[in-house]
């Protein structure tokens, strides 16, 4: 298992964290680097044969962590699945949610109503359905933290993206409402956006097109889900305890043109 560096070590002994989309990406680098950091990870995500393997590898580290089975575009899964983090681990402090996938690219003019809703559902509506079900189970947990993953598309806009950028400009939208909503009660909500990182998501990416990617980061390359997570990993911990719903970018400079 390969961990990331931390001088921060076990900051999240005694916490219950739940991670969306945990089981690949981005998403396993921070159930990875929050279990390094003594947190109880549940990872939940669609995929679960592959839940089930990140699960087995914390658990050989030493780590508390439970495969969930959610589907982030269903209501009543998610709420099953904050149900049994909070029945295997006994409440919920931390959630990341993080479950998306990339739309096909296509003009507006060109994208059937169907993959709109597609993308839409999951990186949007999953989001909404994730709040909803984890922040009752956070406050009656004695409060926490929550960041949920935007995109440098959550303030940029990208030709032939429409779906995928207008439902991470509603992520951050919905995160500074839902801080607004909790910030009295000792629930911290932000968002993190993330410039284009190498992971499974870009897998259909051609070389000419990869190349590309890269040109528009100043950076000189794409990030690393590690570096990403360690954005996140501040954010829940108490080293962030006057940072709510605001939106940080992790994005080697694309935004800043
Ligand atoms: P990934 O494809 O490696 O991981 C996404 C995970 O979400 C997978 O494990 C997948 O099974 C899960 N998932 C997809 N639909 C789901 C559903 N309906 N219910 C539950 N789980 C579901 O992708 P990556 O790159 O780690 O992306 C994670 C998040 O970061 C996404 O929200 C993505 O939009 C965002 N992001 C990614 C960037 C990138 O360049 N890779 C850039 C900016 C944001």
């Amino acid at each position: 298992m390969t961990l990331s560096p931390t001088t921060h070590p076990q900051e999240f002994a005694g916490r219950i964290a739940l991670v969306t989309g945990g089981a690949s990406g981005i998403g396993l680098a921070v159930a990875r680097r929050l279990a390094h950091a003594g947190a109880a990870v549940a990872v939940a995500d669609h995929n679960a044969d592959r839940a089930t393997a990140a699960v087995a590898e914390l658990t050989e580290d030493g780590a508390r962590a439970l495969a969930v089975r959610m589907d982030v575009t269903d209501d009543a899964s998610v709420q099953a699945g904050v149900e049994a983090t909070v029945a295997a681990f006994g409440g919920l402090h931390l959630a990341v949610n993080n479950a998306g996938v990339a739309g096909d690219p296509a003009p507006i003019v060109e994208t059937p109503a169907e993959e709109w809703r597609r993308v839409v559902s999951t990186n949007l509506d999953g989001v909404f359905y994730s709040l909803r079900h984890e922040l009752p189970a956070i406050l009656a947990s004695g409060g926490g933290a929550v960041v949920n993953m935007a995109s440098i598309l959550g303030t940029n806009g990208s030709a032939g993206s429409a779906a995928y950028v207008a439902a991470k400009h509603g992520v951050v939208g919905l995160t500074k409402t839902a801080a607004l909503e909790h910030a009295s009660q000792g629930v911290r909500i932000n968002a993190v956006g993330p410039g284009y990182i190498d992971t499974p998501l870009l897998a259909g990416v051609g070389e000419e097109a990869y190349e590309a990617l890269v040109a528009l980061h100043p950076a000189g390359r794409l990030g690393r889900a590690e570096e990403v997570a360690e954005l996140v990993a501040f954010l829940l911990s108490e080293r962030a305890s006057f940072v709510h719903g605001s939106y940080h970018l992790v994005d080697g400079a694309y935004a800043a043109r």
